[in-house]
């Protein structure tokens, strides 16, 4: 089956859809964009990512293209024209194209670019690696300075993949003086004597909406949350750790710079988290 993807109001199979060699987003990174999960063919949380993504755009002087109830209609069309049961939606917003390259914006005319497209994932909730847990190495953290604005500048998250899979691991963890940030592509938590510690919110960090829906489960579960600084030698001594992501939801970290936590497999308290927030997001889902 063809993928249908959505380009500037339209609806086309993958192979037709275009978008400028002089749009923004190309030449300059200058692109937005949010990630949603789909479980049992419904979106999850789709109310905190529109929410995040207006901030996004508001943080840049970019425009809306379109409003909310028309992303979530796009977003629902293209998980039913694709028959996605498990998988994800992504959603790219960029400041378009004037025609050229300047460093200048455009002008308020030029429209913005939006791109969506879907990605099949079957056994996504119920993933092997979620069964496994996640190998991490740490890295430096040499981001730009606004990690809480969701832009598609992911050379140096992917170069962190990329490393840690030469290290033989599946992720890296990002150290900026001295503490961890986060994750290449998700929120980063360790837990000692039954309490779960967290980075707080700031520019430093996504303000990942699972990482929202998490903590807040935390605490309807009478679990204890800190949210501080932490440092990655904090988080090897750990009973366990485990991240958040949209496309991954809770998952369990059993190593970290070749040290094993526990006995080596997902810890109860991410195992746990794990089953409240599927099955509470689930609930929600739209
Ligand atoms: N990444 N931190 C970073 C750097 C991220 O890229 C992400 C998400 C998160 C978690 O945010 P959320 O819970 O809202 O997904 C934290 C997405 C999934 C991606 O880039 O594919």
């Amino acid at each position: 089956m063809t993928r249908t993807v959505y380009v500037n109001g339209e609806y086309l199979p993958e192979t037709e859809a275009k978008v400028s060699i002089f749009d923004r987003g190309f030449l300059m990174a200058d692109a937005v964009y949010e990630v949603t999960s789909v479980l049992g063919g419904k979106l999850i949380d789709f109310e905190g990512h529109a929410v995040r993504l207006k901030r996004s755009l508001d943080e840049l002087d970019m425009q809306e293209p379109c409003t909310k109830d028309e992303l979530l209609e796009i977003h629902r069309k293209l998980v039913e024209l694709n028959g996605i049961d498990e998988g994800l939606v992504y959603l790219q917003v960029t400041r378009g194209s004037d025609g050229d390259r300047d460093f200048v914006f455009p002008s308020l005319e030029t429209k913005p670019t939006i791109v969506l497209f879907t990605q099949n994932k079957p056994g996504l909730a119920n993933s092997e690696a979620s069964k496994k847990g996640a190998k991490i190495i740490s890295i430096e953290d040499i981001r730009w300075g606004r990690r809480d604005i969701k832009t598609v500048q992911l050379l140096y998250p992917s170069m962190g993949k990329m490393m840690a899979k030469k290290a033989g691991a599946d992720d890296a963890w990002m150290i900026e003086d001295g503490y961890v940030t986060e994750g290449t592509s998700n929120n980063a938590y360790f837990v000692k004597d039954g309490v779960i510690v967290t980075r707080p919110l700031s520019n430093d960090i996504l303000h990942g909406i699972t990482r929202k829906a998490v903590l807040r489960m935390a605490e309807e579960a009478q679990l204890k949350v800190e949210e501080r600084l932490f440092t990655i030698d904090e988080a090897k001594e750990a009973d366990e750790a485990f991240t958040t992501s949209a496309s991954a939801f809770v998952m369990p970290v059993v190593e970290i710079d070749g040290v094993q936590l526990r006995d080596g497999t997902p810890g109860p308290i991410a195992k746990r988290l794990r089953e409240i927030y599927l099955e509470e997001s689930v609930k929600e889902a739209i």
